[in-house]
C-alpha cells in the first residue's frame, strides 16, 4: 500500500472527492484511522490538551512533537503525516527549518503545519524553497490564544475576512501545498476554498471546505465538559471506535458531515 501524496490530494480536490483527516499522537489510534480509509493525520499540539491536560497549546515543544510523531509514523502506512510547529518553534526561517529537520527526520513527518500569515510567510518560503511540504493555518489560532482573548470565530466582520482571504492566498503564493481554516464563517470558508488551488481542510469552516478534520479524543466523546459546536460524537451509535471512525470517513466523503448545525454564519 503505498503512502498518500500530496499531488493525490490535489487531485482529489480538482475532482471534487472530500479529503477526511485526523488527528492521532499514537500507534494504536493511528492503525485505526487508516484502517478506516483516512488519507491524513495530523499530529497537532492539540496534544498538549488532550494528552497532557494543558488548558492551551502553548507548553508543547518541539521534543513533544517529536516523540508523538515518531509514535504515529513507526506504524503508518498509508495516511500523509502533517505534524505542528510548535508554539515560537517557527519564529524565524532559520528556527523553522531546525523544527521542520527534527519532525521529518527524526519524526517521520511528510508534512509540517504553522499557524498564521503576515511574518510567517517569509518562514513558509523558505520552507518550501528547502523542499519542507507546508501546510498553513488561518481562522482561529490556538497558538494566539492569549492575543485573541479566547476560542472564538474569526473573520466575521468584512474588513477581517476580506485579509483572510488575502492571508489564504498568499500563503498558498509562498509555497504552502495545503491550508487548515479553523472557526471560520462557512460562506467565506467557502470562498477561500474555491479561491485556492491547494486543499483547504476545515474545522469549524463549514461543508463547502475540500476536507474536515477533528481532534480524535472530541469525535469520540472522550473529551470532557463542553464541546465546541462543530464537534460531533460519531461514538454514539455506532458501537465501536473502527465503526465511528469508518462513519466519520464516509460522512466527510459524502458531504453528510459537517451539517449546518455544525457551521458558523
Ligand atoms: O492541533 C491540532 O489538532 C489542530 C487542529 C485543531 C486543526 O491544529
Amino acid at each position: 500500500m503505498s503512502r498518500i501524496s500530496i499531488t493525490q490530494l490535489e487531485e482529489m480536490k480538482q475532482k471534487g472527492e472530500k479529503i477526511a483527516m485526523l488527528t492521532s499522537y499514537d500507534a494504536s489510534f493511528t492503525r485505526q484511522i487508516e484502517e478506516a480509509g483516512i488519507e491524513t493525520i495530523l499530529i497537532g499540539d492539540s496534544l498538549g490538551m488532550v494528552i497532557q491536560g494543558h488548558d492551551s497549546t502553548i507548553p508543547v515543544t518541539v521534543d513533544d512533537i517529536v516523540y508523538h510523531v515518531s509514535n504515529v509514523a513507526r506504524v503508518s502506512r498509508r495516511a500523509l503525516l502533517i505534524a505542528d510547529m510548535p508554539f515560537l518553534s517557527d519564529s524565524s526561517p532559520q528556527k523553522a527549518l531546525a523544527t521542520a529537520k527534527r519532525l521529518m527526520k527524526e519524526g517521520g513527518a511528510q508534512m509540517v503545519k504553522l499557524e498564521g500569515a503576515g511574518e510567517r510567510l517569509a518562514v513558509i518560503e523558505t520552507l518550501a524553497s528547502h523542499s519542507v511540504p507546508v501546510c498553513g493555518h488561518l481562522g482561529l489560532l490556538p497558538q494566539s490564544v492569549f492575543l485573541l482573548g479566547g476560542y472564538r470565530v474569526q473573520g466575521r466582520e468584512e474588513q477581517e475576512a476580506q485579509q483572510m482571504l488575502n492571508d489564504a492566498i498568499a500563503i498558498q503564493d509562498a509555497g504552502a501545498q495545503m491550508l487548515v481554516l479553523e472557526c471560520v464563517p462557512r460562506r467565506l470558508a467557502e470562498e477561500i476554498s474555491k479561491a485556492l488551488v491547494i486543499p483547504v481542510i476545515g474545522i469549524g469552516a463549514g461543508a463547502a471546505c475540500d476536507g474536515q478534520v477533528l481532534v480524535v479524543y472530541d469525535m469520540l466523546g472522550i473529551t470532557p465538559g463542553k464541546l465546541p459546536k462543530f464537534v460531533k460524537n460519531f461514538l454514539e451509535g455506532s458501537g465501536s471506535v473502527a465503526a465511528a471512525l469508518k462513519s466519520y470517513n464516509r460522512e466527510v466523503k459524502e458531504g453528510t458531515f459537517p451539517e449546518s448545525e455544525h457551521a458558523f454564519l
